[in-house]
């Protein structure tokens, strides 16, 4: 189809920053291939976010539709024709996992957002990372209705249609835009989920739950949002935002501050500059024991 060859190819040429800055070639064409793989899900989502949905329940309220499933079969042929040989964790297909991954695995969301999109709400994504050597080393966000593609890679920066971006510098909690998200399971674990809403209410300018966590830490990275926290995330909902924060000068945890990986349902992320007095608001309630 040409039009959707010429949309990945405008898409890619706004990620030469980011290539530019990649440490080796490898990673550039790995970059590449992420990217052309998030474009064309988002296109995908784009095109039936305004048909009507075929719904199915994973759980009481966790949702999965068929745009989920043919954006990650696109994702999956992208870079299975492009990157043979590198294992796949992915929402729909491929989510089971024993252990953190030793070598390189694709950590995917095809559709980030999923209850957004089947509400025909406007506010979903694709998320595609390369964990490799316990870390992410690439992370790529695509917002199709917004046209907005964010990239990092590891060392390189992070960008927003070529531009670099960086958190903001609010440093007081009064005047923070901070985002939030409640996991599938939130009528099991209500009580401490209302609280720490409630506490981070009330010391801040306000809370948003947008709903679809990869966006939050995009937008953390940009600095449109200060901070994010969420419980029960999981490797794909945050694997190319943390990356994001990460090189756009963000911080990221767990409650009681200790480091933050993927694997760990627990995340505070910030601008750095709120990150120890969003700490002392919300230590109390970590569930995750202090990795030092
Ligand atoms: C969900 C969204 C939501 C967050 C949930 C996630 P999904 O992902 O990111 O914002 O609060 O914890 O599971 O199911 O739409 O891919
Ligand atoms: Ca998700
Ligand atoms: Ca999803």
């Amino acid at each position: 189809m040409p039009g959707k060859k010429s949309e990945t190819r405008y898409r890619t040429t706004e990620i030469e920053h980011c290539l530019q800055h990649c440490r080796t070639p490898d990673l550039q064409e790995l970059l590449r291939t992420a990217t052309e793989a998030a474009v064309k899900a988002g296109t995908v989502l784009q095109e039936r976010y305004d048909q009507p949905h075929q719904i199915h329940h994973k759980g009481v309220i966790d949702l999965v539709t068929e745009a989920d499933l043919a954006a990650e079969k696109l994702i999956l042929d992208v870079l299975g024709d492009n990157m043979p040989g590198i294992r796949v964790l992915s929402e729909e297909s491929f989510a089971s996992y024993d252990k953190i991954p030793e070598e390189a695995v694709w950590i995917i969301d095809p559709l980030d957002g999923t209850t957004n999109f089947a509400h025909n709400f406007p506010w979903f994504a694709v998320s595609i990372a390369l964990y490799d050597k316990g870390q992410s080393q690439i992370g790529v966000i695509y917002n199709p209705l917004q046209e907005e593609l964010f990239c990092a890679t590891r060392t390189g920066g992070a960008w927003l249609n070529n531009q670099r971006i960086k958190v903001s510098e609010v440093s007081a909690l009064r005047n923070a835009l901070v985002a939030t998200g409640f996991p599938y399971d939130l009528q099991e674990r209500t009580d401490p989920i209302l609280a720490m809403l409630k506490t981070v209410l009330t010391h801040t300018q306000g809370v948003r739950r947008p709903g679809a966590a990869a966006l939050d830490l995009a937008y953390l990275a940009c600095g449109r949002l200060d901070a994010f926290w969420e419980i029960g995330l999981k490797p794909w909902d945050t694997a190319a935002g943390y990356l994001l924060v990460e090189e756009a000068g963000g911080t990221l945890s767990n409650f009681n501050g200790s480091p933050f990986s993927p694997f760990i349902p627990e995340l505070l992320a910030s601008n750095t500059l709120l990150h120890s007095d969003l700490t002392a608001l919300l230590h109390g309630f970590s569930t995750v024991l202090p990795c030092i």
